[in-house]
């Protein structure tokens, strides 16, 4: 599948659509639907769920989006946050220098300075795609938005370009009200924004998006990750720096045998296990996901390592969808340098350290991107979306067969019931199978259907979205029989 088609599917179903339609789209800018505001809050909610509620070691914090400017500088922001741009001499076209080299010459130039860029663009006289006129030069484009705070002109911040800054900067207030607990993880989610040079590819590359973070923080002379033994023998495909330095594709690896002998070496790899466990409990495809170690100059200026969960896309091929990076003790260095503040944790035996941290951080759109790439399923018959019930829009559909003869009741009361408990949706206009269709269009996992034998013996039908399959089952056994089947959903 290309990724135009599912755009248009999700455009077509009300999962997310260009924004301000009416007046052009404006790009890297999207709007959710009905279906897809309730599948991207159940992404946040079993995100939320797994690494906050479930893991005893992190707490959750909710931090500002348009932030204090010393923070975008002490975090070296203001200074490297920034892509290599080119602008078309003929008609001013713009592009991401690396890209259009990666995309013209398959050379991966990413990290290489403008420079670099600029005499491979010239060398191999590349020219803009779009018109073939001449390159302008390859120059530095910091991408965090900029804006005024008060009035009169101001003082100028950035919207947050990632959600991390602030766990670091709250991280002496938290790590004591988390009573100096280490290691801890402060996770977080929420907007993030970059005025990337050439939004593109739907959910893809956006210039609004949401994150969803989390730094965990440990002491580098004590280290040892006491879930290590549940993650150590764990298989992935991975992709080691070494690997591709000798030309080699990925293949089934050890997440151990992913990273070298570093500090929190346990941790890196128990974050790696735990993000690909989540990517395929939210329903992503295990087999298009891939753990590829970034190359020295790809890293970003704060990261001593840095592992990338790439998922493979037919028509994109393979594109990071998550980033775990090891940011040693840089961010909280600079914000103690910066703020004069101590950000040092204690050790039982009274010394004092700067904790080191490990961040993975995934985006809410690329992740769903993965899900929905992995879920849709099209047949001569029907277009449907296999999505697990724990991010469905709707758990259930229930409708009367016919609008009339006392259905519509039964069904209201059975569906009043279950709305209690499970998102659920109610239909009783138009043909059954027309409905059936539409459930199955936006993964609705199972329908429940009231007709004439129900009036009879209290039993209504369930049909499983996947296999089509009907069963019949007492009206008052419903609930528990969902609860039930959606537990046990796999992939
Ligand atoms: P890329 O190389 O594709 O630009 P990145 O390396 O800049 O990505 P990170 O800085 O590691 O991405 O950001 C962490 C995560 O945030 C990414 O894995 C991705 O899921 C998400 N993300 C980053 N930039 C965007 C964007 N422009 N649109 C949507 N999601 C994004
Ligand atoms: N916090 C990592 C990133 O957004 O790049």
């Amino acid at each position: 599948m290309d990724i135009k088609t599912l755009a248009d599917f999700c455009a077509k179903v009300g999962i997310a659509f260009p924004t301000a339609e009416i007046y052009g789209g404006f790009s890297g800018f999207y709007d959710w639907g009905p279906v897809g505001v309730e599948i991207k809050n159940n992404v946040k909610r079993v995100w939320w769920r797994t690494f906050v509620h479930q893991m005893d070691e992190i707490v959750g914090i909710d931090g500002s989006i348009v932030t204090h400017p010393d923070v975008w500088k002490a975090s070296g922001h203001v200074e490297h946050f920034h892509d290599v741009v080119t602008r078309c001499k003929k008609c001013g076209r713009a592009y991401r220098a690396d890209k259009l080299v990666l995309e013209v010459l398959g050379i991966n130039v990413e990290g290489k300075p403008a420079e670099e860029i600029d005499t491979i663009i010239r060398k191999n006289n590349v020219r803009c795609p779009s018109c073939g006129g001449e390159l302008g030069p390859v120059e530095y484009f910091n991408l965090m938005f900029e804006t005024k705070v008060g009035p009169y002109g101001g003082v100028t911040s950035y919207l947050r370009p990632e959600t991390a800054q602030l766990i670091f900067v709250n991280f002496p207030r938290v790590y004591l009200l988390a009573r100096k607990r280490m290691p801890f993880g402060i996770a977080q989610m929420g907007k993030a924004y970059r005025n990337e040079i050439s939004p593109r590819n739907f959910l893809f590359r956006l210039r609004e998006f949401e994150q969803m973070e989390i730094e965990f923080f440990f002491d580098p002379k004590d280290d040892a990750c006491p879930y290590y033994n549940e993650v150590k023998g764990k298989k992935v495909l991975g992709l080691t720096a070494e690997m591709q330095e000798r030309g080699e594709k990925e293949r089934p690896m050890r997440i151990a045998d992913l990273v070298p002998e570093m500090p929190g070496r346990e941790w890196m790899i128990f974050w790696i296990a735990k993000s690909v466990d989540f990517f395929v409990s939210v329903g992503v495809d295990p087999k298009r996901i891939r753990v590829r170690e970034q190359l020295p100059d790809e890293r970003a200026h704060y990261s001593m390592g840095t592992w990338d969960v790439e998922f493979r896309f037919d028509d994109l091929g393979w594109q990071e969808i998550e980033g775990i990076a090891h940011r040693g003790t840089y961010d909280l260095s600079r914000h103690q340098e910066f703020s004069g503040k101590s950000f040092e944790a204690v050790r039982p035996d009274g010394s004092k350290f700067i904790p080191m941290v490990i961040e993975p951080s995934w985006g809410v759109e690329r992740t769903i991107l993965a899900m929905l790439y992995s879920a849709y399923r099209k047949d001569e018959k029907r277009t449907y979306l296999r999505i697990h019930p724990q991010v469905a829009p709707y758990v259930v559909a229930v409708f009367p067969l016919v609008s009339k003869d006392g259905l519509p009741e039964i069904a209201r009361e059975i569906y009043k019931e279950i709305r209690t408990e499970f998102r659920a949706f109610y239909d009783e206009k138009g043909n059954i199978g027309k409905r059936y269709r539409r459930q199955d269009e936006i993964g609705t996992p199972f329908c429940i259907t009231v007709d004439y034998q129900t009036r009879e013996d209290e039993t209504v039908t369930i049909r499983d979205r996947d296999t089509m399959q009907q069963e019949r089952v007492h009206k008052d056994e419903v609930v528990a029989w969902i609860r039930e089947h959606v537990k046990n959903w796999r992939v």
